[in-house]
């Protein structure tokens, strides 16, 4: 009789704390892309350093050699800021305008990619957030690479 008591609360326990654990996910999936990556000054943080490991990566670096750092770096904060939910507005040009006539490869993509997951890596965002941004980043392959 105890045993199968101590069984039940048991299964009480598990079921309470499986709930728990369900709601606290879909919490955290109703929360913004944005407020999950820590808001403004976190993605100004890994814009700073993914911009510090592009001007280090010797497969793209040269790319950028004549451009405006903290322009750049501004608008690429409202970029993110914006397709995560964020409360910005990105004042900078189209993908498309942006980047047309760079000839851009697609190894020099997947480079900057590359140097984009190292920060986001090193800042510790975690898997999820990580693939969200990533995936609403590479919907801008096509127009960045102008094909
Ligand atoms: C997901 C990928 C990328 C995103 C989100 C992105 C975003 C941006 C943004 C927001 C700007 C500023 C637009 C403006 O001037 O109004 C920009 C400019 C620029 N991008 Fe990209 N870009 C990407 C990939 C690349 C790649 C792969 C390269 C070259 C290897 C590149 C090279 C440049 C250069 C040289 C500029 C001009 C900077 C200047 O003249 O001040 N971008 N990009």
């Amino acid at each position: 009789m105890k045993g199968l008591m101590g069984g039940a609360l048991a299964v009480a326990l598990v079921v309470a704390v499986g709930c728990a654990s369900m709601d606290d996910r879909m919490a955290m999936n109703k929360k913004s892309l944005y407020n999950r990556l820590g808001g403004k000054p976190a993605i100004a943080a890994v814009v700073d350093d993914f911009i510090a490991n592009v001007a280090a990566d010797g497969r793209i670096s040269r790319r950028f050699e004549s451009a405006d750092i903290p322009r750049l770096k501004g608008l690429l904060v409202e970029q993110i800021c914006e397709a995560s939910g964020g409360p910005c507005t990105y004042t900078g040009r189209a993908m498309a305008e942006a980047h047309r006539g760079m000839n851009i490869a697609d190894a020099e993509f997947d480079a900057l990619v590359e140097d984009l997951v190292k920060s986001l890596d090193s800042f510790k965002v975690p898997a999820q957030e990580k693939s969200e941004l990533l995936g609403a980043l590479g919907g801008l392959k096509g127009q960045i690479l102008g094909r």
